[in-house]
């Protein structure tokens, strides 16, 4: 009785207002929406689709919602269609922030360089921390990347602060530095895409120079009192990849030089795409949506080789996170498996003060006030993952049949 007594405590907090970081920005609850990339553009700007969805997860009850992929500039997208921080996109998100705010939640925005992982082939270099070989954009004409000079450098990090700044000043309340899941920090970060033999390559403290610096003028940028998050890989999802321990030491530095908050993840797109979200993966609609015959073929062939599924477990990344919990004190967020009432607890045990959710949000934006009124225990999302392909085609969505 008296544990229960506890963990209803411990729900309670997680519905009460809490700040993030010291940055003086306060949620209404422990509760943010991961980036999930939505596909809601028209030509490569925000449309209104990106607006109702965000405005529903904000009246579902979150405490902050997170626009996925705001590339840096045009050569950061993946793919030539994607939005970036330009003044027409500004104009969209300024809205929408607008919009967010009115529906009772905060907005933040993933900031995001994809280094090698491109098939742009609008962009005027591919670059990364090596030369590689970028399978992902072989079959568009863009088979290596270069690797990046220190002028290189210094016009990324301008590009982050710059699209900081900027939505700083549309009214955004924070931006989250995607550090992770093998985007252009990532692969500064790793082993298997980190070749270098100068100051930026070899062990974690070089490999994590240039992706720290990058933070560090961020931060210096916009200024301590706007919170500055960071989405860092726990793990690559292999061996020889970004490790655990290397983990704990970039957490220590992010901690140093005042981010506000590190959101724990995990996996390397190109390599191990599913390691960050588990559960089925869905072939059949993948290949229907890739972009050519050849690109189509190779998938049929090669996809189940070469694209690892991972069984879903519930909180799948918790017993890691531990590890990050233990060795640093800023806010962490937990993600990743977070789909019940008795699993959000666990993680408040733990020690994590915010708790970041995808799938579930997908299937039923309204699952986190469902779950504060009692009227639900658990997410009906059954990792089908579907909403893979759905955010290719018409925008992000879940095609089970009912939500809730
Ligand atoms: C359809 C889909 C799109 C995603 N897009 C992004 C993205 O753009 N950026 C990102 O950091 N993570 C992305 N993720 C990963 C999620 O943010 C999250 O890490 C993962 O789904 C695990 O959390 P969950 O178990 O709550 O779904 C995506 C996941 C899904 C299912």
């Amino acid at each position: 009785m008296q544990n229960k007594t506890i963990k209803e405590g411990a729900i309670t907090n997680a519905f009460s207002a809490k700040n993030i970081g010291s940055s003086g920005l306060r949620l209404k609850n422990s509760f943010i929406k991961s980036a999930t990339f939505e596909g809601m553009y028209s030509d490569g700007i925000p449309n209104q689709q990106l607006i109702d969805h965000h405005v529903a997860l904000a009246k579902g009850g979150v405490g902050m919602t997170t626009v996925s992929y705001g590339a840096v500039s045009a050569d950061a997208r993946t793919f030539d269609t994607q939005m970036y921080v330009n003044d027409e996109s500004l104009k969209a998100l300024k809205v929408l922030a607008q919009k967010v705010h009115e529906a009772g939640s905060k907005v933040s925005i993933q900031l995001t360089h994809c280094g090698y992982f491109s098939k742009n082939k609008k962009a005027t270099k591919i670059l990364a921390p090596s030369k590689l070989f970028n399978a992902y954009g072989a079959l568009s004409g863009l088979a290596y990347s270069q690797a990046m000079t220190e002028s290189d450098m210094e016009h990324i990090i301008d590009d982050f602060v710059k699209a900081a700044i900027n939505l700083r000043s549309i009214g955004f309340d924070a931006v989250e530095i995607h550090m992770g899941h093998g985007y252009l920090l990532s692969q500064f970060l790793s082993p298997l895409t980190n070749k270098r033999d100068d100051v930026y390559g070899g062990n974690v403290i070089n490999r994590s120079r240039f992706p720290l610096r990058l933070v560090a003028k961020v931060i210096s940028a916009v200024g301590l009192d706007f919170p500055v998050l960071v989405k860092l890989n726990l793990h690559d999802g292999f061996k020889k990849g970004f490790s655990l321990n290397d983990c704990i030491h970039v957490s220590k530095e992010l901690e140093k030089i005042g981010c506000s908050a590190i959101v724990l993840s995990g996996g390397f797109t190109s390599k191990t795409p599913f390691y960050l979200m588990r559960g089925k993966v869905p072939l059949k609609g993948m290949i229907k949506n890739a972009s050519s015959i050849a690109e189509k073929l190779t998938m049929a062939l090669f996809g189940p080789l070469i694209i690892k599924a991972y069984p879903f477990k519930a909180n799948f990344f918790l017993a890691q996170a531990i590890k990050v919990r233990q060795a640093v004190g800023l806010d962490l967020v937990y993600l990743g498996g977070v789909d019940s009432k008795q699993g959000i607890e666990k993680i408040l045990e733990a020690g994590f003060n915010f708790i970041a959710l995808a799938r579930p949000l997908i299937h039923d934006p309204a699952f986190l006030n469902k779950i504060n009124q009692g009227l639900i225990e658990k997410s009906l999302c059954n990792r089908c993952n579907e909403c893979i392909v759905e955010m290719d085609r018409e925008g992000i969505k879940c095609v089970l049949d009912s939500a809730g």
